[in-house]
């Protein structure tokens, strides 16, 4: 046993703390980062790259509970997708487990079904406006659940991006008990059910307003539990209105389906003037569940330093918008943070919420920020790594208290 006197001391000795992180990149890789801290001082550094997520991958989905995950590649210049799974080593390295060809298109997954009992990976197909659906058999095996397909009889009012249904990510509710996928090209909110083959069943929609374009989703219970009876909203962000627009959620008995009640609607600027060609991308709730947070891409409106400390020459940035939740689901603008480059595609906090990795899909570049998780307000940058290509993913390789669902 140790002398007690030595405990205090050994509680002040610095701590060094690693954490691995996962970036997907257009270019063909899978990349495993290593984010290390000693007293305050980050180092992120490349420990494992995987190909066979090629040749673009455009999404990760962690299955952080068991250690696997789901890697999809987009096809951007092939006729279809797929779908790989890896085993997640100690060390972040991964291990191949499968691969199969997809409709086109795939851009986001997530896994539903019972914690405990049978899963499934829905993914949203983009290019190849449908749904699929894949049984998770274990060990990061999988196979073929469902493909659902979707039509539409009319373009929406931007016609080069609402020519046909684009699926853009797929969601689990808070009960677990229904998948949402923002469908940008038929401005729907589509909404599932599923039963104990969890083949998916569509319901009614959320019918969003012509031209919005909902790329992705959030959901938030204000009293921090999940019931159908539970108060319940939901965020989207509108890719092609630039803007952010919260709905009141209320469950239809039986399994029936979602109604929505829209509450509350801004730019994602919030209360700040929407710069043109600004493109929302990402939005989450915070780990503390106090805070939205979401990426505006193509608005070039913050100055910054330079992250090569070496080049003085400073950047025009993107940015990432932070609101504070109210209990009533409406929303309170905090900051508009830089996100440190060009085109802030996709990010995600670490569990605690004091840093955000952010995927700069044009800059080539994953740099982490510091967040103060009682302000909610991002700061500088605390490391930041060049990945070839355009990043489209990155995840912290953590449980998530209220993530793991992908919620
Ligand atoms: C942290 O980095 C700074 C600047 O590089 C250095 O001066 C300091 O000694 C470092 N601290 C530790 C604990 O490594
Ligand atoms: C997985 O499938 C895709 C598309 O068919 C292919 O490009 C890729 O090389 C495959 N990867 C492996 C490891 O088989
Ligand atoms: C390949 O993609 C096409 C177009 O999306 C689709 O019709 C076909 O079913 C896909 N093949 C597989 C095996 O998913
Ligand atoms: C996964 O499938 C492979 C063959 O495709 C098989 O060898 C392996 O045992 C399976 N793993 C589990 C855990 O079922
Ligand atoms: C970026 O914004 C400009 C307008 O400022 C627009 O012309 C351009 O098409 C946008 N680019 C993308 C990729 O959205
Ligand atoms: C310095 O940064 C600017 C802006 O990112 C870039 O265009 C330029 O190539 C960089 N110069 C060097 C020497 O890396």
């Amino acid at each position: 046993m140790l002398p007690s006197l030595l405990l205090p001391l050994l509680l002040l000795t610095p701590a060094s703390s690693a954490t691995s992180l996962f970036v997907a990149s257009y270019a063909g890789t899978v990349t495993s980062l290593s984010l290390t801290e000693n007293n305050g001082n980050y180092s992120l550094d490349q420990t494992f790259v995987s190909n066979d997520c090629a040749p673009n991958p455009s999404w990760l989905t962690l299955d952080a509970n068991r250690g696997f995950l789901f890697c999809l590649n987009e096809g951007l210049e092939t006729v279809n997708g797929s779908l790989s799974s890896f085993k997640v080593n100690n060390d972040g390295s991964l291990v191949h487990v499968q691969n199969t060809t997809t409709i086109s298109g795939p851009v986001s997954g997530v896994i539903y079904g019972a914690p405990a009992g049978g899963r499934a990976i829905a993914l949203a197909h983009y290019t190849g406006s449908a749904v699929s659906s894949w049984h998770l058999n274990g060990g990061g095996n999988f196979s073929f659940n469902q493909n659902i397909p979707f039509t539409l009889d009319q373009p929406g009012p931007a016609a080069e991006r609402q020519e046909a249904p684009h699926e853009h990510e797929a969601i689990v509710d808070p009960t677990g008990r229904y998948i949402l996928v923002p469908d940008l090209g038929a401005d729907l909110v589509r909404v599932f059910s599923y039963d104990h083959t969890l083949k998916l069943q569509e319901l009614d929609p959320l019918r969003v307003e012509a031209g919005d374009g909902p790329r992705h989703a959030a959901f938030y219970n204000p009293y921090g539990v999940a019931c159908e009876g539970c108060t319940t909203f939901m965020y989207v962000t509108n890719e092609l209105a630039s803007t952010v627009k919260g709905y009141a959620v209320t469950y239809e008995a039986n399994g029936g389906g979602l109604s929505f009640e829209e509450i509350y609607k801004s730019s994602t600027y919030g209360y700040l003037s929407t710069p043109k060609g600004n493109a929302p991308s990402e939005i989450h709730v915070s780990p503390d569940n106090r805070f939205l947070i979401i990426g505006n891409r193509n608005d070039s409106s913050i100055t910054v330093p330079n992250l090569d400390p070496a080049n003085s020459t400073q950047i025009q940035s993107d940015t990432i918008s932070t609101f504070a939740l109210n209990e009533d689901g409406t929303l309170k603008f905090v900051q508009l943070a830089p996100a440190y480059g060009s085109f802030p595609r996709h990010f995600s906090t670490n569990a605690i919420g004091n840093l955000v990795a952010v995927g700069l899909q044009e800059s080539s570049e994953v740099v982490i920020l510091s967040r103060d998780i009682t302000t909610g307000l991002i700061g500088e940058p605390v490391a930041s790594i060049g990945i070839e290509g355009q990043i489209t993913c990155v995840l912290f390789n953590e449980e998530h208290a209220l993530g793991s669902l992908g919620v």
